[in-house]
């Protein structure tokens, strides 16, 4: 970290701003914008310097009116053809270089770094803080280093959080490491980088960065306005927070799934050729064990919320969806 802080003391700070970059909220921030705009800055330079000359030699050398041959003076410059091999090839190792330290630095994780287990899935996000609490929005601490432990239960995504120039890819199947240090409370965005289907674009959380104690205030928070709220309004914030509406309308339309909309009640034909009536149960058994019944006419691809909902979210959501009640009788 330290050779990374030093090479970016050597490049001015009007070149570092931030200025078209996201506003750099973690410690990464810094060394990867001073990299990039010392790499866009010699690309300036040696665009305006080759064009440049280009130019001026086209317009100074261009043929007058004459016939007369040129005959070149010289076959070549040794001197010349070597300074312009080990200018560019000494640039390139300190692209290399400055890249491989800041590589190395986010490829290892500090000790005592604040925890939180991330879940994806088509296409929602799910994180599980230290005691077990858990939101589809990432509460961090200021101040102090973040490792996020990812996996995914279908497909690949990725975690991005543009502000913290975090990036990384979450992989069913195995764990991978993400770290970062937030250095400033407030808001941030989280986005799913890696295409994963149709609602790929809706795949984006809030991070939230908190002064010390903040965290577990804000989770505490959560909790107690989750135990006290009415059913139908937590299941109505369940469906919007934790991915329901990615796959499933409230408005009749069909997505992915059903609509909830009148759904409550109502009786389906099932690929086993049986038929089933949406209720309580069998609501409760599509959100654990979605592929116990699938309807006729859907792709059996709705990922299972066991162990992600709470029994009062899975409460909630039952009386949310039984009471999105069809006004026009169909
Ligand atoms: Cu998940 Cu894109």
């Amino acid at each position: 970290m330290w050779l990374s802080k030093f090479a970016v003391s050597f490049v001015p700070a009007q070149l570092t701003s931030s200025y078209w970059l996201p506003e750099p909220n973690s410690t990464f921030a810094p060394e990867v914008d001073g990299l990039f705009m010392f790499i866009f800055w010699l690309s300036v330079f040696f665009f305006v310097l080759i064009v440049g000359l280009g130019t001026y030699f086209a317009l100074k050398y261009r043929r007058v009116g004459t016939t007369e041959v040129v005959v070149p003076s010289s076959s070549h410059n040794t001197a010349l053809e070597a300074t312009w091999s080990l200018i560019p090839t000494a640039l390139i190792f300190v692209i290399f270089g400055w890249g491989f330290v800041g590589f190395v630095d986010m490829r290892t994780p500090p000790e005592n770094a604040y925890e939180v287990q991330v879940n994806a899935k088509k296409w929602a996000w799910n994180f599980t803080y230290p005691g077990g609490l858990q939101d589809s929005d990432l509460h961090l601490p200021v101040d102090q280093p973040t490792i996020l432990t990812m996996t995914s239960d279908d497909v690949i995504h990725s975690l991005f959080i543009p502000a913290f120039r975090a990036k990384m890819d979450v992989v069913p199947g195995r764990y991978n490491k993400l770290w970062f240090h937030p250095t400033k409370t407030g808001e941030n965005v989280l986005f799913c980088t890696e295409y994963c289907g149709r609602e790929h674009s809706g795949m984006n959380r809030k991070v939230f960065v908190y002064e010390e104690g903040g965290v577990e205030k804000k989770l505490a928070e959560i909790q107690e306005t989750m135990d006290k709220m009415d059913p139908a309004e937590l299941g109505k914030i369940t469906f919007t927070k934790s991915g329901c509406m990615q796959c499933h309308s409230i408005d009749g339309s069909k997505k992915v799934g059903p609509s909830f909309l009148g759904l409550f009640g109502t009786t389906h034909d099932i690929t086993t050729g049986e038929k089933i009536t949406v209720d309580e149960n069998y609501i409760r058994e599509s959100i654990l064990e979605p592929m116990a019944k699938i309807a006729a006419g859907y792709n059996p691809q709705m990922p299972s919320y066991k162990g992600q909902l709470r029994e009062k979210q899975i409460e909630g959501l039952i009386a949310y969806i039984k009471s999105l009640k069809n006004s026009s009788s169909k």
